[in-house]
């Protein structure tokens, strides 16, 4: 292999430009050029790369975001989108392609696959929702990201006698709400997976309220409906006043962690390997401290991963 590529399609997250820094800089190690297309796979679409040079990537580990920008590509989606793409890869004599995303991307890069070209995915999302991996890139910062804020929430909160319900991104998954709900101490998370009793949750807030508790956080899944409503039909009966905080895109940005910038490097720097070994068509995975490799075809067929009960349970008992 001569020429290898990397892009970041979907939603963008911290800790994707350890992963280009670090699959660069091991394509160099083994003299083989790297290449990064512009905005995912309409970048290869027209053809629009920069050479990766070590010292293009230099200074970007600690940046959130990509340096390289994404975008989730409609055309990339039809069947001559995809030749498009083939064509073009083939006509820069590219030999591998490494795509770093969320399930749309994955799904992506099983297609290429399927036309017979070299490529690794690597997960990357903030839900956590993709399955054979414990984490996805980015999760551990957006969490540290919610945590901070709804720490700061939760003071203010405290001085007036608030319940607040904080909604957080996570698309179908609950993963974000409930571990941040653990790790804030919120009294409540409201999870898509779980079904939720309103009324349940307004007898406990009421019951709270009237020990003199001076606050109540209540940490919402996007995907499981909206933060407003949930306020709007417990201020009667909470005994609180409910404020809402939408958290939005502020979480998906930042520096990343030490843990996304090792597990960043260490998914680059494996991709370019396996590439390099012959390996094709399979996304890294971290199983517990292990990376691992999963067929692309599995990871497409295997749906959103499941929310682990024991957040569930956990977030339950240590709430009230
Ligand atoms: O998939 C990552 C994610 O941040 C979701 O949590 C959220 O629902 C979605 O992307 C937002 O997408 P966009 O950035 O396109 O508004």
């Amino acid at each position: 292999m001569k020429r290898l590529a990397i892009l970041t399609s979907g939603g963008d997250c911290s800790g994707m430009n350890a992963v280009i820094r670090a699959a660069a800089r091991t394509a160099i190690a083994n003299d083989v050029e790297m290449i990064g297309y512009r905005k995912g796979f309409a970048g290869l679409l027209k053809n629009d790369y920069l050479e990766l040079t070590s010292r293009a990537v230099s200074g970007v580990l600690q940046r959130g975001g990509t340096f390289l920008q994404s975008a989730r590509s409609q055309e990339f989606r039809t069947a001559e989108g995809r030749r498009t793409a083939l064509d073009n890869l083939l006509r820069e004599k590219v030999d591998g392609l490494i795509v770093i995303g969320g399930d749309g991307s994955l799904n992506g890069a099983r297609a290429l696959d399927l036309l017979g070209f070299p490529v690794i995915g690597i997960p990357a999302s903030i839900d956590n929702d993709i399955p054979y991996t414990d984490m996805a890139l980015g999760v551990d910062t957006a969490l540290n990201n919610i945590i901070y804020a709804v720490d700061c929430i939760k003071d203010t909160a405290s001085s007036h006698d608030r319940a607040f319900i904080v909604e957080v991104m996570g698309r179908n998954s609950g993963y974000l709400a409930s571990t941040s709900a653990i790790a804030t101490g919120a009294e409540f998370a409201i999870v898509p997976e779980v079904e939720f009793d309103l009324t349940e949750m307004c007898h406990q807030l009421r019951r709270r309220y009237e020990e003199g508790r001076t606050n109540a956080l209540i940490i919402m899944a996007e995907g499981a409906g909206h933060a407003q409503e949930v306020a709007d039909s417990i201020k009667d009966c909470a005994g609180f006043e409910t404020r809402v905080t939408v958290l939005g895109h502020y979480q998906r940005g930042g520096a990343p962690t030490v843990f996304d910038r090792l597990l960043g490097s260490r998914f680059g720097l494996k991709a370019v390997e396996l590439l390099l070994s012959g390996t094709k068509g399979v996304m890294l995975g971290l199983s517990t401290t292990t990376l691992t490799t999963t067929l692309l075809e599995m990871v497409v067929k295997g749906g959103q991963k499941k929310l682990n009960n024991e957040l569930v349970h956990m977030a339950g008992i240590l709430g009230i």
